[in-house]
């Protein structure tokens, strides 16, 4: 979708927002494929209500960009435009057991920033991609940790309020993969308050949980991590896997052949490709297993 009044680009830049025309979601997201639109690069938090006022009031749809590492979008011309958070410079702040962490800060750099202040408990986390505020809502988690044990406080926008507040950790709940964020709720910045330990035990729990990943998932290659949960006490990997499905391909969208529940772009797939192998193995699933496995990955298609 394009903005093209006039009038809308000059609120945009009042509000102190980055127009950038006809960015190709291929370049924002680790799937490497999806379509193109226009990108509205946010530096300041406070005007978020303005600006989020402004596109209601001219039927402009949007949607929220993290770090686009667990996101499969749709080919072709979208029909909404993006949302992005600009990174501040710091955007991690340390007060003893805590770390103020801006949502757009990389979840990697601030796992090593923490660990390097003596702060761990998410040496799990190291190897996800993407940013702490897109960890935060889908509430990211490995090796048995999940970041939502560490949240003690979130500033975000509240899509319903239409306005900036500051939720308690305890007023949010953090399940499987699954907060209680609303889906139109923008993360900004979370207080983690993280357990000490020297700089030296963090590092060996971070090349322990690195080497496992290395071992065990397709990290070269293009792909959103894992595209479905695992549903209750099972393995969707392994279901997968069982049926012989690594190296299924619909074009270049492929089942991995390290992991079978990591589905690669193995060359130039588009979401279509990517969406058929879905339905496809989701299906071989069901009637092998009788389970509806649900998507992991978060499907933005028009
Ligand atoms: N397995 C197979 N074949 C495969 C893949 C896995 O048999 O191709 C078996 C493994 O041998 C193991 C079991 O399935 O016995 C579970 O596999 P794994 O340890 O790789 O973990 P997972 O359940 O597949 C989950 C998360 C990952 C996270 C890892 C490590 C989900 C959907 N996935 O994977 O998160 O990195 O545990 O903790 O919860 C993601 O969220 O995108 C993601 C990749």
């Amino acid at each position: 979708m394009r903005i093209s009044d006039p009038q809308i680009a000059n609120r945009l830049a009042e509000l102190d927002v980055e127009l950038q025309r006809g960015a190709t979601l291929a370049d924002l997201t680790s799937l490497g494929f999806g379509g193109t639109t226009d990108l509205l690069r946010l530096t300041k938090h406070e005007t978020i209500p303005d600006l989020l006022r402004l596109l209601d009031s001219k039927h402009i749809p949007h949607k929220f960009l993290g770090g686009g590492s667990n996101l499969l979008v749709g080919d072709g011309e979208l029909p909404w435009v993006v949302l992005q958070l600009v990174r501040p410079e710091p955007d991690i702040v340390l007060e003893g057991n805590y770390a103020h962490v801006d949502a757009a800060a990389d979840l990697g750099r601030t796992v090593t920033f923490c660990a390097k202040h003596d702060l761990g408990g998410m040496e799990g986390l190291i190897g996800v991609p993407g940013t702490v505020g897109g960890a935060l809502r889908m509430n990211a988690g490995a090796y048995g940790m999940q970041i939502g044990s560490y949240v003690r406080e979130v500033k975000l926008y509240r899509a319903a309020g239409r306005k900036i507040e500051i939720l308690r950790g305890n007023q949010i709940s953090f399940e499987y993969r699954h907060t209680s964020f609303a889906p139109d709720d923008m993360m900004l910045a979370v207080t983690l308050e993280l357990p000490s330990k020297p700089y030296k035990e963090i590092l060996q729990g971070i090349r322990i949980c690195n080497e496992k990943r290395r071992s065990s998932q397709p990290l070269g290659q293009k792909s959103a991590g894992c595209i479905f949960k695992n549903p209750p006490g099972g393995s969707a990997g392994r279901m997968i896997d069982e049926l012989g499905l690594k190296g299924l391909s619909v074009g270049d969208a492929r089942v991995s052949d390290r992991h079978a529940n990591f589905f690669v772009n193995a060359g130039h797939a588009s979401a279509k490709d990517m969406l058929a192998l879905i339905a496809d193995v989701r299906e071989r699933v069901r009637k092998a297993y009788g389970v509806t496995l649900e998507n992991e990955v978060v499907v933005w298609n028009a």
